[in-house]
């Protein structure tokens, strides 16, 4: 399944409850095909994916996500990391730490569209514990989560009900 740019942007749409359809290995390796072609700083891919499927880690990052457990009910858990220590090493000091950031928060925006476009929905879900995420996964603690995307697919067609945001009080023409 295919969609056209904007019937993906149209589409997306936050979901809480998933259906119990799991996702297939083909799907999780077709979003990480789509993230191998994202922008990142130097080309240095500064971030970090931990693909979660078992039940009981699921739960524990549920946890970590200020005990928002719903997401435990995701089918697959996909775990945003940024790796400052790839970025010291690429950049020989802490100057640019900041675009491990920027890495992992724009793989994550593009897992989510790709998510979208393959028929299966997702919540960026930004509260988390980012100073102990890592120990569930035993990463080294310069590995930073940055945020959790919950995915699968869902049974009832999810409706919008937020209008399109008014763009002149966030833009200026010069
Ligand atoms: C940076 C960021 C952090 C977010 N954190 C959470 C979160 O912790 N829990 C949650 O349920 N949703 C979270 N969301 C989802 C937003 O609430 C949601 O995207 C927003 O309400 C707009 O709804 P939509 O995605 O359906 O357009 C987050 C979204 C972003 C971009």
């Amino acid at each position: 399944m295919s969609k056209t740019f904007l019937e993906v942007i149209d589409s997306r749409i936050s979901a809480t409850q998933f259906s119990d359809k799991p996702v297939s290995d083909e799907i999780i390796n077709q979003i990480l095909q789509i993230l191998s072609k994202c922008p990142t700083a130097r080309n240095a891919h500064c971030y970090h994916i931990c693909v979660v499927k078992d039940e009981k880690l699921k739960q524990q990052v549920a946890e970590h996500s200020n005990n928002q457990m719903w997401i435990a009910s995701a089918p697959v858990l996909l775990v945003f990391f940024r790796d400052i220590k790839k970025r010291r090493e690429v950049t020989g000091s802490d100057a640019e730490e900041h675009f491990s950031l920027v890495d992992a928060t724009i793989a994550c925006t593009y897992a989510q569209l790709a998510v979208e476009n393959l028929g299966l929905k997702s919540r960026w879900i930004g509260g988390i514990d980012n100073v102990n995420m890592h120990k569930l996964f035993g990463l080294n603690p310069l590995f930073v989560a940055t945020s959790v995307l919950p995915i699968g697919y869902v049974n009832s067609e999810l409706k919008h009900n937020h209008q399109p945001y008014d763009m002149k009080t966030v833009t200026t023409f010069h």
